[in-house]
Formats: structure tokens, C-alpha cells, sequence
């Protein structure tokens, strides 16, 4: 081969992994304008990107999966630790060696017909001390596309590497093509899709899908499931979580981090417009944050992405208009509808819906088909920089100081608005207990309560019990004064007649201030059995139609139904067995107390 790569490790991975999956060429990615230009002319000549009316969405492509290839797959991701104890009761475990000798065997010959592309990126700002770079192989041009604007990615990521160490992530779709075979428009290889995490070896094989996080590697595999194994190693922190600047009408600005379980939401808090007069929200991240103590004592958080890779439906001008106007240019859409006009549409884009649409399956469709137009779960890949939110230092490489860290979860009753964690060790808990109502981001039924612990479920990449326990020793090791404030918030509380009490979106500023006002050391707030509460009043309510009764039950803390969760809790919490950490149950038995004596 005479592909010129100087890291020797590289190399003979490379050399390894093509006399493995035999392609037909080898292609080294540049990162270059170029390149990204020339594999979306290719693909548009495939039929696997529609071009977009570039009067309405310049140099932006319609892509159209499969029903069998749509999300992320979490049956069909495995965690291969030595020891099954060091996957844990969340994950899915497989023995290395095996796995190995059986993807092996999958992998070989998967590329014939293909190009081999290799993929140097770095996940967070070139060079940051916080940042690590990957390379993945890859026979798929969506996915070199798709990297190019959510990874820093080419020649700049393999001259950060020189010779040092990189995570390596293989991935194939699965369908070799034999001599004049014909390929179809999205390969995928449907039954026999494996997401394979090696957290000891710092590796990564994925085979079968093209989609999402199976397939940018970079994303849930690298900087969630092999990070947080480096993480807990090296003593940062690899969360599943966006990261945004608050700024008040005084100009004082705080940094927060928010983890919630997938499409909670979260893109649009990262991206909100506040409602309330004079406060300022900028985005750093929408997804995950790689957070490092500083030496002052602080934990500096850098977002390891350059895109977003944001859920479509629901997103608007109105839930959502800088999300919207990053996407308004170089964008690659997944399984959204297209309309006569040659742009994208979905399912709460406008107030009106179009006439006459194809729907994702490429099919035309009526507001009269029983369908959704666009997937439930189509995406938007648009590179960060185009937000018009995105924070000045949201490509810092020493990262952004946090000074509070937010958990929350869709829970139609039981959970506050919002609550404040007692100490550091209770925050961890309340991380831990975090419950979700399911949607449609990964795979499975929509609509079921899940324990979904720092929203980390299908990211942790080791024991979630030994994840709780790495949380709790990062507060023992730190000076509480510096540790960021933990909060639980829950925009998604309906009333007896199931209806929101909350109104979201940019709405939520007034609890962010309440939040501001905490970690400045005001805020009025008080005790409660599950922790510290506004009082009546301390959340701003100027200018919002809300009644007292709906403030009233935003707040409420039903005793008989916190006992249950806490039941209920406990419960969950036994999967863990010996692996639960002393200061979970410390905080369970505690609230049982709390609740007790109430
Ligand atoms: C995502 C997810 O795609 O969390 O970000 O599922
Ligand atoms: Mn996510």
C-alpha cells in the first residue's frame, strides 16, 4: 500500500483492516471543502442524496434510509470487557476474544466493491488537552459526509495525531458487491447489525447499519461509551449532556451542562431563545460534554463535536429558530419529507402542512395519509458554527467553566419543576434516578416510563453502579466550594387533565434565572423532603399566563407518590447488586427518612 501515514500503529491497522475487508481502493480523507463537494456529487449520481433547491437550502441533501436501518440499535450494541461484572446489568455483554473471532469472520470481505475511506478526526477543538483523536474506516460516503461536519476531521486531526494514540472505530454496512452487482441506495445489512464497544482496548467495530450513532462513530461509541471508560481511568468526565452560556441583563455569564435521555428536548434548551427580558442563552454543545478539572479547581467542559446531529420533527421557528437557522445551508437531512419545491419538511416544521409532499420513503403523500411524512426519528446534520447562538468559547480548547449541572426527564407527574440537590452526593443520585418517558430516538415502544440513569443508558461503556461510584469519587476528590450545583428539572408535568402545567421552550429561562441565582448564592429557595425547592414567588413569573393552581402542582410533592418512586426506585437500584455504591443507598435511605418524618 503506499498510502503515506506516519503514525506506525496507524499503518498497520490500516494495512490489517483493507486485507480484512478487501475494497476495491483505498482513499485517504483530506477534511477539505473539496472532498465533501466531490463524495456528495457521487452520491447525488447514487440516488442516495436528493439535491435541495439551493435558492431555499444551499448546498443541502436529502438522504433516505431504510425502515430496517432508522436509530440507533441498543439490542444490537455490545460492551466486551474482560469480565462481564465490568459491563454491568445495562449493557449487553459478549466475551472479546469471541466477539472478535466472529466480527472477524463478518468483516471479511464486507467492503469488495467498495472504498475503504480513512477517517482521522478529532473529537473537540484540534489540540485541546481535552480533546482525543479517532480514526475510523469506514465504506460508506453518508458517513465521511456526515464526520466532515460533526468531527474536526482530514489532514489538521492527522497532524494533532503525529504519532501518538487514536481510538480506532471500523465500520461497514455490511453488503460486499460482487463484480457488476448493482448497490442499492442505502446498503445496510438489516440482520446482522453489531455496534461493538472494546472499552479495554479502546476500540470500536461496528458492522450492518448506516445510521446515526452506529455508524459516526465518533459520536455515541467514541465520546460516550469509549470515553467514559478513559474517563473513569483518568479522572474526567464523558457525559451525555449539552452545554450552554447563561448570560443576565448585568452581563455576568455562568456556563451549565444538561443531561436528559434522548430527544427530551435537549437541542432546544441548548439553543433557547429566553423569554425573560435581557438574558442571554449561547450554545456550546447540544449532546455530550468531556469536562476536565482545571487548575483553579473548577470542571472545564468542552463539547467533542463540530455538528449537531438534531431530531427534526417538532423542530420549528417557533420551539426552535436558531436550530433552524443553522440549518438553513450546508445540511445533510435524513428521512425527512421533501416538497414540491425541492426543500425539507416534517411533522411540526410550520403551522400548516404542505399539500403535497414525498414522504421519507420516497413516496407521495397527502395530509389525508395515515403516515408520518417525515421518520419520527429523521435528523438534520449541520455543522455548529452556523447556530447563531453558538457561544464565543464554544471552541476554547480549555473548555468552559460549569457552574451547574442539570438532570431532567419527559415525567407527566410526581417530579417538580425544579429541585435542587442537597450536596454533591445527592446530585449523584438524583443522576442516578433519573426516569424518562420513552421516545422515538432509539428503537422500541414510545410512551413507557424507563430509568434512563444520567441519561447515560445506552452510553455508559463499563458498570453503571462503578459510573454512580466514579461520579461519587469525583466529589470526594474535589473542593466542594468549586464542584458545579446539581439540579433535577422536569419541563413536562401535565395536570389531571392531561395537559402541560409548563410552557417550555424559552419559557424555561425563568427556571435557568432561578438556577443563575442559586449558584450566585441568592435565589430564594427552601428545604423540602427531596431537596431544595424555590420558594413561592423565587421562580419569575412577569408576563406569563399562568395560574397559581398550575405554580401550585408544578411544585407539588405528593408523599404517598414519592414513596412508591422511591420504591420503585430501590428496586431499580438491586440491579446493581454489590456494585451499587455505598452513597447511592446512603441517599435512598435518607429520602425514605425525609419522607418519613414528613
Ligand atoms: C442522540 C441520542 O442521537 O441521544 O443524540 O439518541
Ligand atoms: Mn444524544
Amino acid at each position: 500500500m503506499t498510502l503515506e501515514l506516519k503514525n506506525a500503529k496507524l499503518k498497520k491497522w490500516v494495512e490489517d483492516m483493507a486485507e480484512l475487508c478487501q475494497p476495491d481502493s483505498i482513499y485517504l480523507c483530506d477534511g477539505s471543502r473539496e472532498e465533501y463537494n466531490r463524495l456528495a456529487s457521487q452520491m447525488v449520481a447514487s440516488g442516495l442524496f436528493t439535491p435541495l433547491n439551493p435558492s431555499l437550502r444551499p448546498n443541502s441533501f436529502l438522504a433516505r434510509s431504510t425502515l430496517d436501518d432508522v436509530a440507533r440499535v441498543e439490542e444490537r450494541t455490545f460492551i466486551c470487557s474482560h469480565r462481564p461484572e465490568d459491563a454491568g446489568p445495562t449493557n449487553h455483554w459478549r466475551d472479546p476474544k469471541e466477539m472478535r473471532t466472529f466480527l472477524s469472520g463478518l468483516f471479511k470481505g464486507s467492503m469488495k466493491g467498495r472504498t475503504l475511506y480513512i477517517i482521522p478526526f478529532s473529537m473537540g477543538p484540534l489540540g485541546s488537552s481535552i480533546a482525543q483523536i479517532g480514526v475510523q474506516i469506514t465504506d460508506s460516503p453518508y458517513v465521511v459526509c456526515n464526520m466532515h461536519t460533526m468531527t474536526r476531521m482530514g489532514n489538521p486531526a492527522l497532524e494533532v495525531l503525529s504519532d501518538g494514540f487514536f481510538v480506532p472505530c471500523l465500520h461497514s454496512v455490511g453488503v460486499p458487491l460482487e463484480k457488476g452487482q448493482k448497490d442499492s441506495t442505502w446498503p445496510c445489512n438489516p440482520d446482522n447489525k453489531y455496534i461493538v464497544q472494546f472499552p479495554e482496548e479502546r476500540e470500536i467495530w461496528s458492522y450492518g447499519s448506516g445510521y446515526g450513532g452506529n455508524a459516526l462513530l465518533g459520536k455515541k461509541c467514541l465520546a460516550l461509551r469509549i470515553a467514559s471508560v478513559m474517563a473513569r481511568d483518568d479522572g474526567w468526565m464523558a457525559e451525555h449532556m449539552l452545554i450552554m452560556g447563561v448570560t443576565n441583563p448585568q452581563g455576568q455569564k455562568k456556563y451549565f451542562a444538561a443531561a436528559f435521555p434522548s430527544a427530551c428536548g435537549k437541542t432546544n434548551l441548548a439553543m433557547m431563545t429566553p423569554t425573560l427580558p435581557g438574558w442571554k442563552v449561547e450554545t456550546v454543545g447540544d449532546d455530550i460534554a468531556w469536562m476536565k478539572f482545571g487548575k483553579d479547581g473548577r470542571l472545564y467542559a468542552i463539547n467533542p463535536e463540530a455538528g449537531f446531529f438534531g431530531v427534526a420533527p417538532g423542530t420549528s421557528l417557533k420551539s426552535n429558530p436558531n436550530a433552524m437557522y443553522s440549518i438553513a445551508r450546508n445540511t445533510i437531512f435524513t428521512n425527512v419529507a421533501l416538497t414540491p419545491e425541492q426543500d425539507v419538511w416534517w411533522e411540526g416544521m410550520t403551522p400548516e402542512t404542505p399539500p403535497h409532499l414525498i414522504d421519507w420513503l420516497n413516496q407521495p403523500w397527502t395530509p389525508q395519509s395515515k403516515k408520518k411524512a417525515a421518520h419520527p426519528n429523521s435528523r438534520f446534520t449541520a455543522p455548529a458554527s452556523q447556530c447563531p447562538a453558538i457561544d464565543p468559547d464554544w471552541e476554547n480548547p480549555n473548555g468552559v467553566p460549569i457552574s451547574a449541572i442539570i438532570f431532567g426527564g419527559r415525567r407527566s407527574t410526581v417530579v417538580p419543576l425544579v429541585n435542587e440537590a442537597f450536596s454533591w452526593q445527592h446530585g449523584t443520585f438524583l443522576g442516578a434516578g433519573t426516569t424518562s418517558e420513552t421516545t422515538a430516538a432509539a428503537a422500541g415502544a414510545v410512551g413507557q416510563l424507563r430509568h434512563d440513569p444520567f441519561a447515560m443508558l445506552p452510553f455508559c461503556g463499563y458498570n453503571m453502579g462503578d459510573y454512580f461510584g466514579h461520579w461519587l469519587s469525583i466529589g470526594k476528590n474535589a473542593n466542594p466550594t468549586k464542584l458545579p450545583k446539581i439540579y433535577y428539572v422536569n419541563w413536562f408535568r401535565k395536570d389531571d387533565e392531561g395537559k402541560f402545567l409548563w410552557p417550555g421552550f424559552g419559557e424555561n429561562s425563568r427556571v435557568l434565572r432561578w438556577i443563575f441565582e442559586r449558584c450566585e448564592g441568592s435565589g430564594a429557595a427552601h428545604k423540602t423532603p427531596i431537596g431544595v425547592l424555590p420558594a413561592p414567588g423565587a421562580i419569575d413569573i412577569n408576563g406569563l399566563n399562568i395560574s397559581e393552581e398550575s405554580m401550585k402542582a408544578l411544585f407539588a410533592i405528593d408523599i404517598d407518590k414519592w414513596q412508591k418512586e422511591v420504591e420503585e426506585m430501590s428496586n431499580y437500584f438491586s440491579i446493581f447488586k454489590d456494585k451499587l455504591p455505598q452513597g447511592i443507598s446512603e441517599e435512598l435511605n435518607a429520602l425514605k427518612a425525609r419522607l418519613k418524618a414528613s
